[in-house]
């Protein structure tokens, strides 16, 4: 057994400079293989004398195993190699220009729910986001809707066959569960916007299952209603770009506010045209109110010490409105007639800065 070194660096020499995955495998078969060397080499002990036989085995065994390890880490090697030239060839240059028959466009509901959130940061609102798969507490009950509540029916809950904790799992029906989550998670002054997916059983020309909400929530230790009607009325002007659009606000009711209004832009409807900012109609745009007591107690907010306002919009709506699209289930179509025509070039990103008229 005394050429086993040489039959050893032999072959790792020819698996050092094997150029592929196919020569090493043919290694592999002449060494280990059925008709391998090292194979028959094995064949041969059953010949030796059991002394000679015991240690040859042993050294054999070493080898077999050397061989086919150096094989696998040879394996690996190439393997790598291969997707280290795959990585530097398909390297994509994104700084390129894009062609422009191929350039996407940012669609109508991100575009206008990228500039509610410029508007509203300006005010000093930051993000907050929740879950689309939400515990019936927190979409109805927290935010004072108890089980019988009329206003439950009226929201078309999808319910899902799940529990979590013993609590009945919806698909969420407007983004005020994330004031619960965050009125639970931080402590006041609190001033969220929340724009996210909403979801009512309900489809037909005007409504779409699936569409887009954005919330706002404030908490402090003296906001009132004229915060409320100040911070609105800043919104739908800078939103619609102009300075004397007519905003009204008419008594109206929901659970979690307490006085609630909602909040009309003034417009003019005629000859099959809406003209914004004009005329002597009416058009509405949101829910707003101050916060419930009972809401902020749910929370375990101290309701003697706090109040705050909150208000939601439809993105869809608002989107619609400024941008004069027709029909909302064209949202949906990914038609790319229809995403060229209304979409946004990617690189104008929405800011106040630079806005018309200011
Ligand atoms: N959640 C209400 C809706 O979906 C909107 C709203 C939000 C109203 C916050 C008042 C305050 O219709």
């Amino acid at each position: 057994m005394e050429n086993l070194d040489a039959l050893k660096s032999e072959l790792s020499g020819m698996i050092k400079s094997a150029a592929d995955g196919d020569a090493l495998e043919q290694i592999r078969v002449s060494a280990l293989g059925k008709k391998g060397q090292i194979t028959a080499l094995m064949k041969g002990l059953g010949q030796m004398d059991p002394k000679e036989r015991k240690a040859a085995g042993q050294q054999l065994n070493v080898l077999k195993q050397e061989i086919a390890d150096q094989i696998d880490a040879r394996k690996d090697e190439l393997e790598n190699a291969g997707l280290d030239t795959r990585l530097a060839k398909e390297k994509i240059d994104v700084t390129l220009p894009v062609r422009p028959e191929q350039m996407g466009t940012i669609h109508p509901i991100s575009q206008t729910t990228d500039e509610l959130i410029s508007i509203f940061g300006e005010m000093g609102f930051v993000v907050a986001e929740g879950p689309s798969i939400e515990e019936d507490w927190y979409n109805f009950t927290a935010l004072n809707i108890p089980v019988d509540h009329p206003a439950r029916q009226e929201h078309d809950t999808f319910y899902i066959n799940a529990e979590k904790e013993g609590q009945r799992m919806v698909l969420r029906t407007h983004t005020s569960p994330v004031q619960i989550r965050t009125m639970q998670s931080q402590k006041p002054p609190i001033r969220i916007i929340v724009p996210g997916r909403t979801y009512r059983c309900d489809h037909d020309a005007t409504h779409s299952p699936m569409f887009h909400q954005i919330e706002g929530l404030v908490i402090d230790e003296a906001t009132h209603m004229g915060h409320l009607k100040g911070c609105l009325i800043e919104m739908c002007r800078a939103f619609f770009g102009m300075d004397e659009l007519p905003v009204r606000f008419r008594p109206s009711y929901f659970p979690f506010t307490e006085p609630s209004a909602e909040v009309d832009i003034g417009c003019a409807f005629g000859d099959g045209t809406l003209k914004i900012g004009e005329g002597d109609d009416w058009l509405e745009i949101l829910g707003s109110g101050m916060v419930n007591p009972n809401v902020l107690e749910n929370c375990g907010i101290d309701s003697t010490k706090y109040q705050g306002f909150a208000f939601g919009m439809g993105i869809e709506r608002m989107a619609m409105l400024k941008y004069g699209i027709p029909d909302l289930r064209t949202f949906y179509d990914s038609d790319m007639r229809w995403l060229k025509h209304y979409g946004f070039q990617p690189l104008d990103v929405p800011s106040l800065v630079g806005r018309a008229g200011l």
